[in-house]
């Protein structure tokens, strides 16, 4: 069967992009793969996280997981620390990947900024964590987002030249899953920007833990046209706020954007908000009560993760084991 691997980063404010754009895909995704879901604190702190809030933060994350539907039984949920190969494996990547390779990564440049001198060495060295992530396992398919699609082809490379500096055939070279951008979930209050988790306006975004009054309110307060609601996808062209709330309610009752105009066709913007927040509190709210029950029990989270990182620590250990050997390490 092929192996899915991804990961998503504990940095907090999920939100209804992460919903529709990632989280809800990869509940799909377990129907027809083996699935492993991680999330990534070792990558977190690559940027420096106040300890206290990155624990909350992956508990909050995973929760969010098994709310939505993620299986842990059936499939593996953990968290990257806790299985110390993929460090292992990450400095095996770190003598195989290129300086000049890593130098092209858009993402280091824009979270680096102006000083990159002053960024840590493991905000650079980054792609070849996520290299080590997918590979441990010998993941052959990894659902990702669009600008992800450079550390995925880095972790081909990466397989690519390790397999021919040791001669072997080792490591597969991975597929990406890129869930097109009709998901993706723009700004309530900026039709150009993306839904994102460090918009400085709330209003911007729907978080998973808002309650109902809270997403009533900023679909209520979301920025939109003066028109009507069209007849067709093809009203919604310039009028990108009008196009992303229509999006949202096709996401959230997993139909098509036409069959939503053609249904609301002429009614007033202030008529289909009212409906929108319907449906997002209809679907977000058994999601939001079951993270909030598996958060108010820390130890439950805790064990579903440990029990993840032991079952993804022995998938991971003849890979390693081979690793060390076709690379020349002792045995231990
Ligand atoms: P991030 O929150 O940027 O770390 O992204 C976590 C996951 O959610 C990635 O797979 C992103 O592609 C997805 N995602 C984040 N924001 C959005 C958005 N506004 N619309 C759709 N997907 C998103
Ligand atoms: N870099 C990814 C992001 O920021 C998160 C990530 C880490 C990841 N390791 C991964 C995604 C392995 C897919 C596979 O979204």
């Amino acid at each position: 069967m092929n192996r899915i691997f991804s990961g998503v980063q504990p940095t907090g404010n999920l939100h209804l992009g992460n919903y529709l754009g990632a989280i809800r895909n990869w509940v799909r995704l377990q129907a027809d793969y083996d699935c492993i879901f991680c999330v990534v604190d070792m990558h977190a702190i690559t940027l420096w996280q106040d300890p206290a809030q990155l624990r909350a933060h992956v508990r909050e994350v995973a929760a969010a997981f098994i709310a939505s539907g993620i299986d842990p039984e059936k499939h593996i949920l953990f968290n990257q620390s806790m299985v110390p190969a993929h460090a292992e494996l990450a400095w095996i990547f770190n003598c195989v990947a290129r300086m000049g390779w890593l130098n092209r990564m858009t993402q280091f440049k824009d979270k680096a900024g102006k000083n990159r001198e002053n960024a840590s060495v493991g905000l650079f060295a980054y792609p070849n964590l996520m290299a080590a992530d997918i590979l441990l396992y010998k993941a052959t398919h990894v659902p990702v987002g669009e600008d992800q699609k450079q550390h995925l082809e880095l972790t081909r490379d990466v397989a690519q030249k390790f397999n021919n500096d040791y001669k072997v055939d080792f490591f597969p070279i991975v597929e990406p899953l890129i869930f097109g951008a009709a998901t993706r979930v723009m700004s309530l209050r900026d039709g150009s920007k993306k839904m994102s988790k460090s918009d400085e306006s709330d209003y911007s975004r729907i978080n998973m833990t808002d309650d109902a009054d809270a997403i009533a309110l900023k679909i209520r307060k979301a920025k939109t046209d003066p028109e009507p609601l069209p007849e067709s996808t093809a009203g919604l062209e310039r009028r990108p706020e009008a196009a992303n709330l229509i999006g949202i309610y096709a996401g959230l009752s997993d139909s098509g954007v036409d069959e939503v105009c053609r249904r609301f066709a002429g009614s007033p913007f202030s008529e289909f908000k009212k409906e929108l927040a319907d449906l997002a509190v209809a679907v977000l709210s058994p999601i939001q009560d079951e993270m909030r029950r598996l958060m108010k029990d820390q130890t439950q989270i805790d064990s579903v993760l440990r029990q993840g990182a032991e079952r993804a620590a022995a998938v991971a250990a003849p890979i390693v084991r081979e690793v060390k050997e076709i690379v020349g390490y002792l045995r231990p």
